[in-house]
């Protein structure tokens, strides 16, 4: 059971979403592959479902009215977008129909048979024979209801977990952009949650809905054959029935969509409080985030009650349904006795036929309200998968296109007129600049200048809007952002440190590194005293979002993370940001060390690192102000004069 909580906790702690810059950068095959891996831990380890999984229904009363439920306009799914999910489950559920079918011949015999005996007993004949013809019809009867709901659950948790797996890669490979729109713990709740409610589509009834299908059908046949008039009058109710239950169908899927969005939020607000608790007990907030987090759990109460509401009113329906037909049938039947157009023995198989008809039906319905329900999760599902990916290759790049050897003349990294925004403010306009091989550039400007923004677009986790980024001489745009990506380390401004150990962390971007490559990467950036404090040494644990350190060591070993994969042009959003003197010195002399036969892009706020740059990118507005040496900059550039001036340089 607790193994089952851990590897839970594993999948719905997807931190990917949130630092998916730092992913992208570096493995996504490669923590696509574990995640893809903790999702198949949890369906193979079947068990309760998450504490999210919905309301109890049955024991909601059956109250009629309030159905005015979600009544902004929702999206529909239709039935057949179910089919992709159960498709690659069909032999199996062919096999479960056809079990199905087998035991339901072996239950119908089993009365026939307990007749048989008691024939027996009254003519005081010897039993043997037929006793132990009942007792393997039983034995039979229970191992193929056994293994029926043993491949029904196994299925259910293949669909679940193929289902896990499809969102999973496709959450890890969405544009950067759709991740600064969208809620983490929602994203988790779809993985975590709302593939669940696929289960039930294939445990609750699917089966049953086929073999009862065919009783149906061949009640109706036989209907047919007794008395044409009749069946039509009995179909008539029982379409009135139907209809009902499919308008009753489209507000189970919508109130499942709701009820699943309102889990989602409730994610959110879960996962948005937990990193930020700190912040929330100092503001002394914490009361009035729980009324917050309350309040969104008791929506996702209402609405499950409202689902339940809805979904009591089905088996009534269908009670009166049967009563209906049965009275029509009955009143109508014996009309037709008296009038000698029908004969008794006619009108009670037709009964019999009739009650065989609707119990059936009774299941086709379960199944339906199952199956709507699902569809409610599904839109949500395919709300994520049917978004696009960040595209690998550029359009008419095959991704088998090896980037063109540069010039051993060409500068490293250039930038042509590059101009970007997010939204409707420009945030770079037309940066033109020129970083040469083996160089150090210093980027420095005010807060906002759109310092960060011009390394993510190196990264291409944007692309520019006007304007053209030359890496090595080449257009990015002729290579893959896989191909681009490799040849960049890049450290982001708030130094992300993932969930796990060093090693883990260590071996993101170079996962063939070995210890003593780990080691000597962690002695450049002075970090040898973690290593040592706890015998774990690379295996130990940084905590979520690397708490366990400090602020100083999360920055050194995102630093040690980009030196690791030895790329040849590295960028440093802040390295030295939250370091000490003689720390940032030791940095700072790490970095020439592996700067030597590299290409080194730092961004800086503390001019003293930077000084000896050889050339700095003053940014101001999105602009470039001025570039030149420190002494170049402190005479030409007023701007870079003040930012010199309020540090003491100057
Ligand atoms: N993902 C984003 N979506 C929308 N706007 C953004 C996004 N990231 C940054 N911005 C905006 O773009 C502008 C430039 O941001 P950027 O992070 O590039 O500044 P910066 O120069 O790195 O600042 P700092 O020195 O404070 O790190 C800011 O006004 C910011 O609000
Ligand atoms: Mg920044």
């Amino acid at each position: 059971m607790s193994g089952q909580l851990v590897t839970v906790a594993r999948v719905t702690d997807l931190t990917a979403p949130d630092r998916s810059a730092t992913i992208e950068a570096r493995s996504a095959e490669f923590v696509t592959a574990e995640l893809a891996d903790a999702a198949a831990r949890v369906s193979e380890e079947p068990g309760p479902a998450p504490a999210d999984s919905q309301p109890d229904r049955a024991s909601a009363s059956a109250a009629a009215g309030d159905l005015a439920a979600g009544a902004d306009p929702a999206p529909r799914a239709r039935l057949r977008q179910l089919w992709p999910y159960l498709r690659p489950h069909r032999r199996v559920l062919s096999l479960v129909v056809a079990v199905s079918l087998l035991g339901a011949v072996v239950a119908i015999a089993q009365p026939a048979m307990v007749g048989l005996v008691i024939a027996d007993v009254g003519k005081s004949e010897p039993l043997g024979g037929v006793v132990a013809l009942l007792v393997v019809l039983i034995l039979v009867g229970a191992v193929i209801r056994g293994l029926q709901q043993y491949l029904l659950q196994r299925t259910a948790e293949a669909v679940v977990l193929d289902t896990r797996r499809l969102l999973v890669a496709r959450l890890l490979r969405l544009p950067i952009r759709e991740y600064d729109t969208r809620r983490t713990g929602d994203l988790v709740s779809r993985v975590g949650s709302d593939t669940t409610l696929l289960r039930s589509v294939v445990t609750s009834g699917l089966v049953d809905a086929v073999s009862g299908s065919l009783i149906f059908v061949g009640s109706v046949v036989a209907m047919a054959l007794i008395s044409p008039m009749l069946l039509g009058l009995t179909l008539l109710v029982v379409a009135l029935a139907v209809a009902v239950v499919v308008v009753l169908g489209g507000r189970i899927q919508k109130l499942t969509l709701t009820s699943q969005t309102q889990v989602g939020a409730l994610a959110a607000g879960v996962a948005r409080a937990i990193p930020g608790i700190r912040t929330i007990r100092a503001a002394g907030a914490t009361q009035r985030e729980t009324v917050v987090l309350d309040e969104l759990a008791g929506n996702a109460f209402s609405t499950g009650v409202r689902l339940a509401k809805v979904m009591a009113l089905i088996e009534p329906i269908i009670g009166i349904a049967l009563q209906g037909a049965f009275i029509v049938v009955l009143g109508v039947g014996g009309y037709l006795v008296a009038d000698g157009t029908m004969q008794v023995a006619g009108l009670v198989s037709f009964i019999l036929y009739l009650f065989m008809m609707i119990m059936p039906l009774g299941q086709v319905f379960n199944a339906y309200t199952a199956t709507q329900n699902a569809l409610g999760a599904v839109i949500r599902i395919e709300e994520i998968t049917s978004l696009p990916e960040e595209e690998v290759a550029p359009a008419g790049l095959a991704g088998t296109v090896t980037m063109s050897a540069p010039g051993a003349a060409a500068d490293a990294l250039s930038f042509h007129g590059v101009s970007y925004r997010y939204s409707d403010i420009p945030v770079l306009r037309d940066v033109s600049f020129t970083v040469p091989r083996g160089s150090k550039t210093a980027i420095v400007g005010p807060s906002g200048a759109g310092k960060s923004t011009l390394l993510s677009l190196i990264e291409r986790f944007y692309e520019p809007d006007a304007g053209t980024i030359r890496l090595g001489g080449v257009d990015v745009r002729t290579m893959t952002r896989t191909q681009t990506r490799a040849a960049i380390g890049y450290v982001e401004q708030d130094s992300p440190v993932l969930a796990g150990t060093i090693r883990e962390n260590l071996l993101l971007g170079a996962p063939a590194a070995d210890d003593a490559a780990c080691e000597a990467v962690l002695a450049s950036v002075n970090l040898t005293p973690i290593l040592r404090r706890d015998p774990a040494g690379l295996d130990a644990q940084v905590g979520e979002d690397g708490i366990l350190l400090s602020g100083g060591e999360r920055q050194r070993l995102a630093i040690a993370r980009a030196l690791l994969s030895a790329p040849q042009l590295l960028l440093l959003d802040e390295p030295t940001a939250s370091l000490d003197g003689r720390n940032e010195r030791a940095l700072r002399e790490a970095i020439d060390a592996v700067a030597q036969d590299r290409t080194l892009i730092v961004v800086a706020h503390r001019l003293a690192t930077v000084v000896d740059a050889d050339h700095i990118l003053v940014l101001e507005h999105g602009q470039v102000q001025a570039v030149g040496t420190h002494q170049e900059l402190v005479e030409s550039s007023p701007l870079y004069r003040e930012l010199a001036a309020h540090q003491l340089l100057v």
